[in-house]
């Protein structure tokens, strides 16, 4: 895999931070692509013995996105991997909800997806060899309050990772989504904390979930070991949901 850049948005923080720690560890070359300074998280690329670049990007803008990804092909080389983290959720009832909530939820967890992923596909087509994998949550089997507008999104990626898995498998791209449990990140920090409590309780695995556990996970589903998995949804989150 050394020879191959990926591409992790959201990572100048939670998740995506161990992901992109990871992805370093096991010879990538990553590119961050976060609205915020990525220093840390290039810090940990380095601790793991990788290379990365930090590219400030407003994800839901796509001028933003193709110049981000023109300047990410002229510094490290066009990506083969693609992974679609960033996410906003915040937690509000839906009888609250304004449109501009709803439509400012979608910008990031949906609408970033399809100008991300039509920034870097024909670089991977060229290639005849990709990897794009998609964020949902477990949140979407849960009953849980306020977070309707993000339960729709992550459906929605659920759909999107189907739908393109199936038009891009003929070129060698394979297209699947992660679906973890809860995590403390600065993300999830501003949501109810009774979650921290309840949320590991109904796992199998009754601790809570930190960004290395599904880091593994995002490692083979981007390995050539993988070639034959697509259109997937696959749940890392200490057995909570059986799908
Ligand atoms: N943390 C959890 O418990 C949890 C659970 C299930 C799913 N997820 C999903 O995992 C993904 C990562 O979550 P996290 O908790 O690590 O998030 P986080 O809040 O820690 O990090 C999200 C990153 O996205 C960046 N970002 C947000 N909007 C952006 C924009 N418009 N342009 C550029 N960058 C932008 C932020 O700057 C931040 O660095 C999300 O898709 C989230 O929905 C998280």
């Amino acid at each position: 895999m050394s020879a191959r850049v990926a591409v992790v948005t959201g990572a100048a923080s939670g998740i995506g931070r161990g992901y992109a720690g990871r992805l370093a560890a096991d010879g990538l070359t990553v590119a961050v692509l976060d609205r915020d300074d990525a220093a840390d998280t290039l810090a940990e690329v380095k601790q793991a013995g990788g290379d990365g670049i930090g590219v400030r990007v407003d994800l839901t803008d796509p001028a933003s996105v193709a110049a981000a990804a023109e300047e990410v092909a002229e510094r490290v080389g066009a990506p083969s991997i693609v992974v679609n983290n960033a996410g906003i959720y915040p937690n509000k009832p839906f009888e609250e909800l304004t449109f501009a909530d709803w439509r400012a939820i979608f910008d990031v967890n949906v609408d970033a997806l399809f100008h991300v992923t039509q920034a870097f596909l024909p670089a991977m087509r060229a290639a005849s060899w990709g990897r794009i994998v998609n964020m949902s949550s477990n949140s979407i089997a849960l009953a849980v309050t306020g977070f309707t507008h993000y339960m729709a999104t992550k459906m929605a990626v659920i759909g999107f990772t189907r739908g393109l898995a199936t038009e891009v498998a003929e070129h060698g791209i394979t297209v699947n989504a992660i679906a973890p449990s809860l995590t403390r990140t600065p993300g999830t920090e501003a949501g109810p904390e009774a979650f921290f409590e309840i949320v590991p309780q109904l796992q199998a695995i009754k601790r809570l979930q930190q960004p290395a556990d599904l880091a593994g996970s995002l490692a083979f589903l981007v390995s050539d070991d993988a070639a034959f998995v697509t259109g997937q949804t696959l749940y890392v989150d200490g057995g909570l949901v059986r799908a």
